[in-house]
């Protein structure tokens, strides 16, 4: 949509020449409020900014203004005046103590219309709570100190705007009063920012010079700046026209539960994420494509004619269709896509770096399946924007990526559609978010390739081989004897006629794992492989001996979940860290300790001791070859061998 102001925008020229006019008025009293947010750092004036709007538009109870007043006196920084600062800033201090979490959302109206406006930290740890408030609303107004121009921050925050599918800008260049009310200064300044952000894909960025203390063109016109003729903040955010609403776009209905309380009703209940729904509608479940006409939108207050975003229902269809919780139900003429591969960019969120070939419990809509990140294909320096090569995310980093869900799901492009383009991903051990992201579109090279059926199954090679199969999974320090027990326990169960394969560290990384190191990330992509090449060994019928430090308990995990619940056995060679490092078969500890060798598991790197391992054994406590007899003793017990 190209409005006047998006028109001049793309003009920087004339957008500099003294703020933009507004496009499109809306309507008096307009129903629909404009939510926007506000950004900047911590003294570009923020605070003053939306004190201002509240206290020109009345909305300050009379109890809180004698009591600016009274703190203004105390406390303020602007002499006599009232300071506007302190009755926004005295709600954080509210927010501190733990009233409001995230993002203070405050309302106010004119007679045109009514705001939500989302006052979010301006620090750069909380980048994920302006990233909050940005996915909500339909606007920003970036705040520029005039004294200090166009900052890493501003560049930050207009990008994570512009990632968050923000259309509208409005660059407020403050404190205008302390650079002598400048023009030159103003153009200066707007000529730089729209440089920087006409990469960005914004429809429109108004500038306009204003001094919140004063209230110069916040929502009075000023008599200090005959140069610029444009309209006050307040006018413009007044006229904004802002793209269609979720009601516009497709419909997308994410089931939260198929609510059936007795045998003659069956209906899907949730809460419209886009789009509107009516009685004889024909619709879609994304994931199976099986359609079916609604016949009612029931309610608590009745049936409704129709249902629109943000409105909670159940609907009932006129076919039995396999719906579950989870499922997205759309027009049969406007579906999602269904993909289990798709690129996204991710903003990190965790202390922990983001590992890719880690499973991550992902959240769309009222979906959560495990997901990874299968490649970074590159972070964003989100101070020049460039694209930066790198193997891993940390707090507050911003990447584009690939990621793969373990079943399709339904999704658009965040482009198109705010409420089924974004995720969040959460560690599936803390159950904290670890990230954010924003669907770019979905990959559709895995829906080209389908299973190819293959006549002799798992069971019949089982039938064959006597046994069943499993993967035995020895985790512990380097030289705490996984290797030596492993490959004792294989004879044993060689010689009893059992089909074995080992599959051990040091070996793997000669080959297949050739190309991976020691961090992180490597030793998660090292266990990925290895579990998927051990799945592939149970297929084919037999048991499968692992030996890996595998230091993490999610990647652990991962390999129990490819496998069938009695065919994973965790074996844990619990052999304290002093003691290994007393063996130190390959005089690794002595060099790691002197610092020639980096990342070492016990030394440098973490490792952390499995909670429910089927197996646990103290070297100790006896020999190996008594070890590798009691793990078969065990491996009776559980039926894998007679
Ligand atoms: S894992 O952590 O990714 O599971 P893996 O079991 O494959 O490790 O490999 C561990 C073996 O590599 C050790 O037994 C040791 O011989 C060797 N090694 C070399 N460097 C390191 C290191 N930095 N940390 C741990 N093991 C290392």
């Amino acid at each position: 949509m190209a409005d006047k102001a998006g028109a001049d925008a793309k003009t920087g020229a004339a957008a500099a020449k003294g703020g933009l006019k507004a496009a499109g008025a809306a309507a008096p009293g307009d129903a629909t409020p404009l939510r926007f947010l506000t950004c900047g750092s911590v003294d570009d004036g923020k605070s003053t900014l939306i004190g201002r709007l509240l206290y020109d538009t009345k909305l300050i109870m009379e109890d809180q203004l004698v009591a600016l007043e009274r703190d203004s006196r105390k406390h303020g920084t602007t002499g006599d005046d009232i300071d506007l600062a302190l009755l926004v800033d005295g709600l954080e201090a509210e927010r501190e103590q733990g009233i409001t979490i995230d993002v203070a959302y405050r309302f106010f109206a004119t007679p045109r219309r009514s705001f939500i406006v989302a006052d979010t930290p301006g620090h750069e740890q909380y980048t994920r709570n302006m990233a909050t408030g940005a996915s909500n609303s339909d606007a920003a107004v970036i705040l520029i100190d005039a004294r200090k121009g166009v900052l890493t921050q501003t560049r930050r925050h207009s990008y994570i705007c512009s990632l968050l599918g923000i259309k509208h800008v409005v660059v407020a260049v403050n404190k205008i009063d302390l650079v002598n009310y400048s023009g030159e200064r103003f153009h200066h300044i707007v000529g730089d920012y729209l440089g920087f952000a006409q990469s960005l894909g914004f429809s429109s960025i108004a500038t306009i010079p204003v001094s919140a203390r004063f209230g110069d063109n916040v929502t009075q016109s000023s008599d200090n700046m005959c140069w610029y003729d444009g309209p006050t903040l307040l006018e413009h955010l007044e006229g904004l026209d802002v793209e269609q609403g979720l009601d516009e776009k497709p419909l997308r209905f994410p089931v939260q539960w198929v609510n059936r309380p007795n045998l003659d009703f069956r209906g899907f209940s949730g809460t419209v994420a886009s789009g509107t729904v009516r009685p004889g509608d024909r619709v879609v479940v994304a994931s199976s494509g099986k359609e079916s006409t609604v016949t009612r939108i029931v309610t608590a207050d009745g049936d409704l004619a129709e249902a629109r975003s943000g409105d909670a229902v159940t609907l009932t269809f006129a076919d039995e269709v396999d719906v579950a919780r989870g499922d997205v139900i759309s027009l049969a003429d406007s579906r999602p896509d269904v993909v289990d591969q798709f690129a996204a960019h991710v903003l990190w969120m965790a202390e922990d770096e983001m590992l890719p070939g880690r499973s991550y419990l992902m959240r769309i809509g009222t979906k959560y399946i495990p997901a990874r990140i299968t490649t970074l294909k590159h972070k964003v320096d989100i101070n020049t924007l460039e694209h930066i090569a790198a193997k891993t995310l940390s707090l507050n980093e911003i990447g584009l990526c690939n990621l793969s869900t373990s079943v399709p799901v339904a999704l658009d492009p965040y482009a198109d559609n705010r409420a089924t383009g974004s995720f969040i991903l959460v560690d599936r051990f803390t159950n904290a978010t670890a990230g954010a992201g924003m669907i770019t579109f979905g990959l559709r090279r895995a829906t080209n390739i389908h299973r190819q059926s293959v006549l002799v199954d798992k069971a019949s090679r089982q039938r064959m081989n006597g046994h069943r199969p499993a993967i035995l999974w020895f985790t512990g320090l380097s030289g705490s004897g996984k290797s030596t027990i492993a490959s004792i326990l294989e004879r044993e169960l060689h010689a009893r006629g059992a089909h074995t394969y080992m599959l051990d560290g040091d070996n793997v990384r000669h080959g297949l794992n050739r190309d991976l190191g020691f961090t992180d990330a490597d030793r998660v992509e090292n266990v990925r492989r290895v579990g998927e090449v051990a799945k592939l060994f149970v297929d084919a019928g037999m048991v499968v001996l692992c030996s890996f430090i595998s230091p993490f308990r999610a990647e652990r995990q991962m390999v129990r979940e490819l496998v069938d619940a009695d065919e994973f056995v965790e074996v844990f060679i619990d052999t304290p860290l002093e003691e290994c490092m007393r063996r130190d078969p390959k005089g690794l500890y002595a060099r790691a300790k002197e610092g020639k060798i980096k990342n070492f598991t016990g030394i440098d790197s973490p490792y952390e001791v499995p909670e429910h391992a089927e197996i646990v054994v103290d070297t100790r406590l006896g020999n190996a070859e008594a070890a590798a007899q009691r793990i078969l003793e065990a491996l009776a017990e559980r039926k894998i061998i007679s």
